[in-house]
């Protein structure tokens, strides 16, 4: 198979929503912190009448009648999610009730989990199941669902919530440079879930922003050297149109592309004009420890990439900075958003992706655009995904709504024999929601 990749995308995020803002003075900090300081405008969280599993099926449904896939077509269906309902039980296995319907049951995949990585996790099976000789011939689906919820505290406006859908296969219009990848896995406590009581994380914010960059250098210098092997030049961040990362909140952004501008500068300071050599000179000499505690090298960095960041990175931060971080569907909300923002100028280019998962794992790899076929064109992409169309139609609710949402949550999480309000007045049609778990368990959906 040749130019495997993404064909198809769609995205799904709850209608119910809180502005940073609102949240700062609910919050008592002060003005300007979550927007300006975390870099957010807006938050979407579920409801009690959603979860992950509902989001699932609504993204899984929506994409398929909305490109015209008969349901027989896929063969393999991943689901990347940080969000365990059950320890047991995929969430793949809940979407099956789609197939099932149509006969086909012959659909390999389950559930891949670690934080924010299993979507990618999920993503490059696919493709690598396309590329290889175990293809059937068959679409894969790849599937990125979570519901990002914090105890109260510094975290919680760095929530979020979010499902997407990709379809896999040959002659792509988003297809796969395979040789172009690096990762970075280690052993870390920065961001984890050891109490399965609770859907809340235990998290060190300080140390999961090093470990990030860590692992954004290191998979940066992996990805430079394949590129060097494979391409016999060296790679610099004006080898690819636009480069998008997972978004926990804006500003970790802006400075992961400021850090990967420093790297360019550290390899080859020649590359650089007088300007960014003067600003940056001064840190050439600090030890990667020290450079990533230095305030003044994050701003210096961030100074001298700002017109880069302009063109490279802020088409990619519209859905983060509106509905937060979406765990496993972050990273590729942020590429939608690119899509969304610049789809009829990209055929021909490049566009480089970092994953990270606390925990930790990541991988940067690279993607190439191409024209192609309708339905699977960039443009169709966007006109589906209809991403100002969803941001325009979501329901703002003041901060103590969300605050009485997660208080109900913190008992429905992990309980039985419960019915939910079953208002789907906020939902659009062809939404599922959930209506029931009952004395064993069993979670029930209806679709709106
Ligand atoms: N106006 C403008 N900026 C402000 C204001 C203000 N009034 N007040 C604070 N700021 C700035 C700070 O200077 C800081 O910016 P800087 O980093 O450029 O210096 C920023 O706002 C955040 O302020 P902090 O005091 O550092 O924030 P705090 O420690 O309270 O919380 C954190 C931030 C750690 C990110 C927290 O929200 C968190 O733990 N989130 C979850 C963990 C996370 O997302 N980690 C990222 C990778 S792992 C993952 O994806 C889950």
């Amino acid at each position: 198979a040749e130019n495997v990749g993404i064909l198809a995308i769609d995205i799904y995020f709850p209608p119910a929503c809180v502005q940073q803002e609102a949240l700062e003075a609910h919050d008592g900090v002060s003005k300007g912190k979550y927007t300006i300081g975390l870099g957010q405008d807006c938050m979407s969280f579920c409801t009690e009448v959603e979860d992950v599993i509902s989001m699932s099926l609504t993204v899984v449904t929506s994409l398929l009648e909305k490109y015209g896939i008969d349901p027989k077509q896929i063969g393999r269906l991943e689901v990347g999610s940080e969000t365990v309902i059950d320890k047991s039980k995929s969430i793949k296995t809940f979407l099956m009730q789609i197939f099932e319907k149509y006969g086909n049951t012959d659909i390999e995949g389950v559930d891949s989990t670690n934080a924010c990585y299993g979507g990618t996790a999920a993503l490059l099976n696919c493709v690598n199941w396309v590329e290889s000789n175990s293809w059937d011939g068959r679409y894969g689906l790849v599937v990125c669902t979570d519901s990002a919820v914090y105890a109260e505290g510094p975290a919680r406006p760095t929530g979020g919530a979010a499902a997407i859908a990709m379809l896999i296969g040959p002659d792509a219009p988003i297809s796969f440079e395979s040789k172009l990848r690096g990762s970075h896995m280690a052993h870390a406590y920065d961001f984890y879930k050891p109490n399965l009581a609770s859907e809340y994380p235990v998290v060190d914010g300080k140390l999961s922003q090093t470990c990030y960059l860590m692992a954004l250098d290191s998979c940066y210098k992996h990805f430079c050297h394949k590129y060097e092997k494979f391409e016999g030049k060296q790679f610099s961040l004006s080898d690819a149109e636009s480069f998008v990362f997972h978004s926990p909140y804006n500003k970790l952004v802006q400075k992961s592309f400021a850090r990967l501008l420093f790297n360019d500068f550290l390899r080859n300071p020649s590359s650089m004009d007088e300007i960014a050599k003067e600003k940056l000179g001064p840190f050439a000499a600090l030890s990667g420890d020290e450079s990533y505690q230095s305030r003044d090298l994050e701003k210096a960095s961030q100074l001298v990439a700002k017109p880069l960041y302009d063109e490279k990175v802020q088409p990619t931060t519209l859905i983060p900075k509106q509905v937060g971080n979406m765990y496993t569907a972050s990273l590729y909300a942020a590429f939608a958003s690119l899509i969304h923002n610049k789809h009829s100028t990209l055929a021909g280019k490049r566009v480089v992706l970092f994953s990270y998962g606390s925990g930790l794992t990541a991988t940067m790899f690279s993607l190439r655009l191409r024209d192609s076929q309708h339905p699977f064109s960039l443009s169709n992409i966007a006109r589906v995904m209809d991403v100002d169309g969803k941001l325009k139609s979501r329901h703002e609710f003041l901060p103590e709504k969300l605050v009485e949402t997660l208080k109900l949550m913190e008992h429905r999480y992990g309980a039985k024999e419960f019915v939910t309000s079953k208002d789907s007045s906020l939902l659009s049609p062809g939404t599922f929601y959930l209506t029931e778990v009952d004395s064993m368990y069993r979670r029930f959906y209806a679709k709106k």
